[in-house]
């Protein structure tokens, strides 16, 4: 790519900024003087950092509806700091009422997690993926076509994110005031709609007694 080129591929994202403030301007004079009096978020949205993944406009949603923490493969591991200072913040302080982790058919990180493929440092973190898949290897050893036991592999590994939702104790201290509800997601290309899992948990009892803490 040519100099002038990269630079315009920049500036376009900032023309496109000007051009829809000007719009939301246009549709409501006080939209940004809405937003700046704070959030009120009811959604905390785990997905996958794939571009082609928007939590607000696949969901038809607006800013301030829902707060975002994306990674690759949309994992929830319970040593990152990241997550667990997004994950305490929106249900501590934000009190969201639901955590919706959003994985979808396709998923880059999941495929190459199903590969034996060298992925550099990225090795790292399909590492958590692969042990999902350990986990459930009966399961899909026995589907022999490849991209159905893709897309079984992407589901699995949202159950298994919500589980290891389930299995910090934010959320527990959160089910036990009964104030919130975790629901395991899958976005498709192929129509751009949403499955839901329905693996919603909102109760110890789902939970293996090992994980669940006195509280
Ligand atoms: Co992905």
């Amino acid at each position: 790519m040519e100099k002038e080129e990269i630079k315009k591929s920049y500036e376009r994202l900032l023309i496109g900024n000007q051009s829809w403030a000007a719009e939301k301007l246009n549709q409501d004079p006080n939209y940004f003087k809405g937003l700046a009096m704070g959030q009120n978020p009811e959604y905390l949205w785990i997905g996958c950092s794939d571009s082609r993944v928007p939590a607000n406009e696949i969901t038809g949603t607006k800013s301030g509806e829902i707060f975002v923490h994306r990674n690759i493969a949309n994992v929830v591991v319970h040593t990152d700091m990241n997550l667990l200072s997004v994950l305490y913040y929106a249900v501590e302080v934000l009190h969201v009422k639901h955590i919706i982790v959003c994985g979808h058919y396709g998923c880059g990180g999941v495929i190459a997690a199903m590969s034996n493929k060298d992925n550099g440092f990225v090795n790292n973190w399909l590492r958590n993926i692969k042990e999902v898949y350990e986990k459930h290897s009966i399961e899909l050893d026995a589907i022999e076509d490849l991209n159905l036991r893709e897309n079984r592999l992407v589901e699995l590994n949202v159950m298994e994110q919500v589980c290891n939702l389930g299995k910090t104790k934010i959320v527990q201290q959160a089910w036990k005031r009964r104030e919130l509800q975790v629901h395991g997601w899958v976005y498709g290309f192929d129509n751009g709609l949403i499955k839901d899992l329905n693996v919603m948990v909102d109760e110890l009892s789902d939970l293996q007694p090992i994980f669940r803490f006195n509280l």
